[in-house]
């Protein structure tokens, strides 16, 4: 695969898309119902323009953001994402060792193909853990002792998934974790042999981080860790129980999944340092607002007391920089890396980063600003009759 070739995300999807079996590709490209969310998320950074400003000494451009207690290199990090395995064999090493070497967060997802403890030992760089308060709450404070024992820097609680959203495209391709051959799918693994050949070669599909507890009660297998993570996601979660967690860690307390500026307040509340602004990447409810979208409002009811981060369809330096102008400090991504994970394992998670690392260095000089403190509301506006 040449990455070289692979100029802006979406050439990074295509590449993805031939290298990986349908049932896969889907499960990372698709969305809920009809997948307006999804798409959304991206178009909504079309509503804004920026306004450059000229003759101004761009010489050096510095991307430092200072977020979540730490100093990262780019104004973008890696979000949690689910059994990276599925996308290539190198799993979540990969992603974290070209985090690391592009001076950004990586996240590590309860739903990893890698452990906890291995993420610490193969990067020195910021790592942030991303949990669930499941039914079994002494598995979530077993987690956050885990984290605390391999110094990650940062805990991030998802609250958009008291259930699982309706991924249609997974209906139709049958997609399973981990993968089977059905029938209707048999032609797509046999047409991507480079995925289909490490199938075999590198099996290793267990969710690491729970699999001791499946195996403590007597199943085993990939099918029944999922089942069990199913069955643990307990729908009773409210915000008392989002401040015992923050409670408990101690550390810089991210909630991951919020659109609303009540809901934001709340954080506060709990004890959150920030929020991800997110939707889940439209995978989750169908029909709720972009993240882009919502930073003004959450801005202006929670001032500097959160720091807000920007997940969804960011796929630009221009859609980064619009996202810092409207008042977020940081934004981050998962298709944005899960594309060039498929497409070249670390080699394409660095391609990604450095797509988004040369857009901004550009963008930035070419509007006028030469550090991320400089980006503020007087460069951008709502595109006329938005
Ligand atoms: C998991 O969180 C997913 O969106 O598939």
């Amino acid at each position: 695969m040449n990455l070289e070739k692979c100029h802006n995300q979406s050439d990074l999807r295509k590449a993805a898309q031939k290298r990986l079996p349908s049932p896969i590709f889907n499960y990372i490209d698709g969305g809920s119902d009809d997948e307006w969310t999804l798409k959304r998320n991206t178009l909504a950074f079309d509503d804004y323009e920026l306004l450059p400003r000229y003759l101004r000494d761009v010489d050096q451009v510095d991307l430092k953001t200072h977020v979540l207690g730490t100093t990262l290199d780019l104004p973008i990090f890696l979000s949690p994402t689910g059994m990276s395995r599925l996308f290539h064999h190198h799993r979540e090493i990969a992603v974290a060792r070209a985090a690391e070497k592009y001076g950004t967060l990586y996240s590590l997802s309860t739903l990893g193909t890698a452990s906890i403890e291995e993420i610490a030992k193969v990067s020195s760089g910021p790592k942030m853990f991303q949990i669930y308060i499941l039914k079994d709450r002494e598995l979530t404070l077993e987690f956050t002792q885990r984290c605390k024992d391999s110094d990650y820097d940062v805990m991030c609680l998802t609250v958009d998934t008291a259930l699982a959203g309706n991924r249609e495209r997974d209906l139709v391709s049958g997609f399973t974790m981990p993968p089977r051959f059905s029938l209707a799918s048999l032609w797509s693994f046999v047409t991507h042999p480079y995925w289909t050949m490490h199938l075999a070669l590198n099996p290793d599909f267990e969710l690491k981080n729970v699999a001791h507890r499946v195996d403590a009660i007597g199943k085993r297998g990939t099918v029944s860790l999922i089942n069990y993570l199913n069955e643990q996601l307990d729908r009773t979660v409210t915000w008392d129980d989002a401040a015992w967690l923050a409670e408990q860690w101690g550390g810089p307390f991210v909630i991951k999944g919020l659109q609303t500026a009540e809901d934001a307040k709340r954080a506060v509340d709990a004890g959150a340092s920030a929020i991800m602004i997110s939707n889940h990447g439209g995978r989750q409810l169908e029909s709720v607002p972009a993240p882009v979208d919502c930073i003004v409002p959450i801005r202006e009811a929670v001032g500097d007391s959160l720091e807000l981060i920007v997940d969804g369809g960011v796929r630009r330096g221009t859609h980064i920089i619009k996202a810092l102008a409207l008042g977020a400090n940081a934004c981050s991504t998962g298709r944005g890396y899960l594309y060039g994970l498929s497409a070249g394992g670390q080699k394409g998670v660095e391609r990604a980063l450095e797509l988004y690392r040369s857009e901004l260095l550009r963008d930035m000089a070419l509007l006028g600003c030469t550090k991320i403190s400089d980006i503020n509301a007087e460069f951008i506006r709502k595109v006329a009759g938005n």
